[in-house]
């Protein structure tokens, strides 16, 4: 076995590890794996039922034609300013569309922070150019929409905001929609779907001044949770009433995690722009896309240079905007080779396929006393923990961590509200690999009864 020692040991010394509370033990540093596994430099073997922890390993481990895409773009051209087009990027590009004709212009970046800051700048240029003072922004509570100061500034989870302030000015919170913990204390479908309503309260309380609003079309790290099947109509009718840019993060969701190539496709709605992140090559390199409708880039191209004047403003109103890693001709290509083994293995239909089953096996431990809620679409599912069942007071997050190390010790990652809400990050959450099978889902089930049972 390969002795790590010595890169342990630089770890410790040396890297300052995300998200990492230093006065505790470090987690396990991953240094091998294949399918669905991962070793740690310990040797020890785990199922990841995260998808590399942060459900971005979508097409599972050691894809080697993902690698050989890679290597043959870097050889051939690996870069050169995203102000140029290149081969993989406009194939790519041509690829989302063919899965949703909707979507016509991608704009790529390197992660899911920077897709959303350029979908905000979208949506104020716009605004500027037209001078109709549409510069705000409408999030909504729970949704987390990446780190950067203008995302947070969009984030409804207190605990990644707090004390980073002062934000952004201009973003405005709707209520959660959140059935298992109604903002307005009703129970579904007996509701009238208040959450949406007050989207609509929201819209019209801002006087015509909001030009975007952005959600999770399913809340990831908020708590996974899916809307009911009238919620995103009814939303996306009032912002396009509101005459606002629907913007959809899918940096979770997006390409396949719900058992759809994208999760608002289940809904039936028209996005005006749609960002993408994590999963798009599976993690294998980094890349973003801040996806847009037709309409969106014309109004660019077209609205730019209607000023009678010729002005020289006219001329900034085409999206000023560059990321030097946006030109990166490998990122795309690994892409590709995702999106292809997605479609040649068949893997949607495996998402729906064993995501039911995992859903199903979580739903039969809602007997046990702390398990307040089982929920989730495709392989995105998460368990609720509550102290109260009546209450549904939340179990306190220590427990929560004790059931999820409980797992590891038995060999299987599952991630977990972190520092996401506070009091209620109370939610431990399972988003295998699409390439897992009916005997994974079996072993996850089965070791996530037996944490249960032994943390009690
Ligand atoms: C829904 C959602 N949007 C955006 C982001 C930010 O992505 P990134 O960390 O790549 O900037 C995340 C990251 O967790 C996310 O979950």
């Amino acid at each position: 076995m390969t002795d790590y020692s010595r890169p342990l040991e630089s770890d410790r010394d040396h890297v300052w590890r995300h998200l990492t509370d230093y006065r505790g033990p470090l987690g396990p540093m991953i240094v091998e794996a294949s399918g669905l596994r991962v070793r740690d430099a310990r040797g020890r073997e785990y199922l990841d039922a995260t998808s590399g922890g942060v459900w971005c390993v979508n097409v599972g481990y050691g894809r080697a034609e993902i690698a050989q895409a890679v290597y043959d773009q870097l050889v051939k051209m690996p870069y050169f300013s995203p102000t140029a087009g290149n081969v993989p990027a406009a194939l790519l590009a041509e690829k989302l569309s063919s899965h949703e004709p909707s979507l016509t212009r991608a704009y790529y970046s390197s992660s899911g922070s920077e897709a959303n800051e350029k979908a905000f700048k979208i949506a104020r240029l716009l605004s500027s150019a037209r001078g109709n003072g549409k510069e705000r922004v409408l999030y909504r509570d729970r949704d987390y929409h990446g780190t950067t100061i203008g995302a947070l500034s969009a984030a409804g989870q207190g605990e990644r905001r707090s004390g980073f302030g002062p934000f952004a000015p201009g973003f405005v919170e709707a209520p959660a929609v959140n059935c298992y913990r109604c903002p307005f204390g009703k129970r579904y479908p007996d509701c009238s779907l208040d959450c949406a309503r007050a989207v609509g309260a929201l819209l019209e309380r801002e006087e015509g001044k909001v030009g975007a609003a952005i959600f999770e079309t399913v809340v990831a790290g908020g708590g996974i949770i899916v809307p009911p099947p009238e919620y995103w109509p009814e939303v996306a009718g009032l912002v396009r009433a509101a005459d606002a840019l629907l913007i959809l993060d899918e940096v979770v969701t997006g390409v396949g995690r719900t058992g759809e190539m994208f999760a608002f496709q289940r809904y039936g709605i028209r996005p005006d722009i749609v960002t993408l992140a994590k999963g798009l090559a599976s993690a294998y390199m980094p890349i973003s896309v801040t996806w847009v409708a037709e309409r969106v880039f014309e109004a660019f191209r077209d609205e730019a240079g209607s000023e009678p004047d010729g002005a020289l403003e006219d001329k900034l109103h085409y999206f000023r905007d560059i990321s030097t890693f946006g030109g990166s001709a490998a990122a795309p290509a690994a892409a590709l080779a995702c999106l292809r083994i997605i479609e040649e293995e068949n893997l949607l239909s495996n998402v729906r396929k064993q995501g039911e089953l995992l859903l199903a096996g979580l739903k039969e431990t809602l007997s046990h006393p702390w398990v307040g809620d089982a929920r989730g679409v495709g392989l995105l599912c998460g368990v609720e923990f509550v102290a109260d069942k009546k209450t549904r007071a939340p179990l306190p997050e220590e427990r929560v961590v004790a059931v999820a190390a409980a797992m590891a010790s038995k060999g299987v990652l599952v991630g977990r509200t972190n520092r996401s809400m506070r009091g209620f990050n109370n939610i431990i959450n399972f988003a295998p690999a699409y390439i897992a099978t009916k005997e994974d889902v079996e072993t996850i089930v089965r070791v996530f009864n037996e944490a249960l049972r032994e943390a009690l």
